[in-house]
């Protein structure tokens, strides 16, 4: 049975995530590790904050602290925001982490080992005011592509174009708003990935399966004009990585650290060292998910992550691991995700305009947004999100459709036969074209769900949901009561069982909603249970077992609830 190591993106630490953050990785990467534990599968899913870079300087400034003290709070503040959304990350660490500190230095001593880093003098821009560089964010301009006013010195927001500081017109200091700057040499470190540019492409053209907006944009940076560039993995900043081999320092670049891009995604590895040193056995366990002379070869790595992503996990963190010439694990599937965008807008961090996880957990229940998040994720192109639509789907698939199916079930079964399922006859022709039916469904809703097919996952298992209620419907055990009982009671069991199977089937999209359902059919809920395609499923409750009554599982959002939000959020 095949090991699945699963990472989402890392989050950037400064601060809370909005939606469009959370569906454009971390969300679809905890249904897909949902689904394979459920499945059988042994899972490690592994995120955690990527906490180096400007973003952090910067926010701890603005707030009067030290960057350390900031990242630590805004690391508690992101993982109680993951459990409220119940994100079943494996481990959920930091890439300020030792282990990362460690495990960054080793790559890159033997990536410069390997006569793959040299080190590059070139022009940078100096503050005299702040008697500084002014890396990245650091410093703002005026975009030479667009004009945009506040181009980054990293890139343009506006028209997301790669900067160089000296490229901005009228460049400023962020720190001190002055003007008076100036190009100043400085050594850095340059990865050469040119030279893996043959690697990199044989191993990129194997991936037939990935998505074309995983691949395409790889292999035009790899053939586009002259090819794949050496990068700047340096930065004078204090905050991040130092450069260092066995501690001690490399010559010139005591006032650098790593360039966050570097570190980050080593974070991966090092998170899940983090991971089997605080819960395994064997402190070494890591090496069997991330070496391939340990094991790693026989793990399906699948990565998440939003467009802008793309190219630094299909070229630069490939580039990092494969320089190395050592054992390490490459991903094998790559999940992108296109914008989800607010009310036609963008969702924007630094205007703070959108949703953001804390504001949106504190309105509605999680299962709320994951599955109105999972059912419209931005798969092949750009989603809306919209208050209008939100409440269009929640009210109609959660209320009207499952919400509906178990209130009528329950105060039915209730009111006729008590708070036990009934024991009733055999089941006839109707439940069996239901199950065929219902199985028909499931089996193209597994398939789905194994391929990450996540809206047409969602769409199918909506349409289970409804065969409930059709049946229902068709059999009207309301009528049927009157003069068959025992018939009606037969319905009633059949519900029970459907019911059961829903809980055990939407988990990884609702998964306190199906928490419910187990406690009000008295069945412990165990995670790691998934029904089998089978008829023989349905008839798992015999009748007698004892039920609870759950009043309405999802309650309507009202039209002036959603004018509110609108109003409160700045929507239309
Ligand atoms: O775009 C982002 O949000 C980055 N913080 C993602 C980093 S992913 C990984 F490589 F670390
Ligand atoms: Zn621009």
């Amino acid at each position: 049975m095949k090991r699945i190591l699963i990472t989402s993106a890392l989050p950037y630490i400064n601060g809370v995530k909005h939606l469009g953050n959370l569906v454009g990785s971390q969300l679809p990467a905890d249904l897909y590790a949902r689904f394979m534990r459920a499945k059988g599968y042994e899972v490690a899913f592994i995120c955690a904050t990527d906490e180096h870079g400007t973003p952090a300087e910067l926010a701890a400034k603005e707030k009067n602290t030290s960057t350390a003290e900031y990242c630590l709070e805004m690391w508690k503040i992101q993982k109680n925001l993951s459990d409220q959304f119940h994100l079943s990350f494996d481990f959920f660490g930091r890439s300020s982490s030792e282990s990362n500190y460690k495990l960054t230095q080793d790559f890159a001593t033997t990536l410069k080992n390997e006569g793959l880093i040299k080190t590059v003098k070139e022009k940078q821009l100096y503050s005299q005011e702040d008697s500084r560089f002014l890396p990245d964010r650091y410093v703002v301009g005026k975009c030479p592509e667009c004009s945009y006013e506040r181009a980054r010195g990293d890139q343009c927001e506006n028209c997301t174009r790669q900067l160089q500081g000296a490229e901005l017109i009228e460049p400023k200091s962020v720190l001190s708003g002055s003007s008076k700057l100036e190009l100043r040499k400085t050594n850095h470190l340059y990865l050469l990935q040119s030279k893996l540019q043959e690697k990199l492409k044989e191993w990129i053209n194997e991936k037939d399966d990935w998505p074309i907006l995983a691949t395409s944009i790889a292999k035009k940076w790899l053939t586009d004009g002259e090819g794949l560039q050496d990068r700047s993995i340096t930065r004078d900043l204090e905050w991040g990585i130092p450069i260092k081999t066995n501690g001690i320092t490399w010559e010139g670049m005591e006032d650098k650290v790593f360039y966050v891009w570097f570190d980050a995604p080593i974070a991966y590895i090092s998170a899940t060292v983090d991971w089997t040193k605080a819960t395994k056995k064997d402190p070494n366990e890591w090496k069997t998910w991330w070496l391939n002379d340990h094991g790693a070869e026989d793990v399906y790595y699948v990565q998440f992550m939003a467009k802008d992503n793309i190219p630094f996990h299909t070229l630069s963190f490939p580039a990092t691991l494969l320089g190395t010439k050592e054992q390490w694990k490459l991903v094998d599937y790559i999940k992108g995700f296109n914008w989800l965008t607010y009310e036609g807008g963008k969702f924007s961090t630094s205007m703070r305009r959108g949703i953001f996880m804390n504001d949106a957990i504190e309105i509605f229940p999680s299962d709320y947004w994951r599955w109105w998040l999972l059912s419209n994720a931005p798969e092949t192109s750009d989603s809306d999100f919209t208050w209008k639509s939100f409440q269009s789907c929640i009210n109609k698939d959660l209320a009207d459709v499952l919400g509906n199916f178990v209130s009528r079930l329950i105060k039915f079964s209730k009111s006729k036969f008590g708070e036990h399922i009934p024991v009733g006859s055999h089941y006839s022709n109707l439940e069996k074209n239901t199950i065929l039916e219902i199985l028909k469904y499931f089996k193209a809703y597994e398939e789905s769900m194994g391929i990450m097919e996540i809206r047409k996952s969602a769409n199918l298992l909506r349409k289970i949901w409804s065969l409930g209620n059709e049946y229902l419907q068709a059999s009207a055990p309301w009528i049927v009561v009157k003069k068959n009982p025992e018939e009606a009671g037969k319905i009633v069991r059949f519900g029970f069982n459907l019911l059961n199977f829903y809980s055990d089937i939407s988990k990884p999209f609702i998964p306190v909603t199906c928490q419910k359902i187990k406690s009000c059919l008295n069945i412990s809920y165990n995670e790691k249970e998934w029904p089998e395609n089978k008829e023989l499923v349905f008839s798992d409750l015999k009748g007698g077992e004892s039920f609870f009554v759950i009043e309405n599982l999802f309650s309507k959002i009202g039209d002036d609830k959603i004018t509110e939000l609108q109003i409160k959020f700045g929507g239309n």
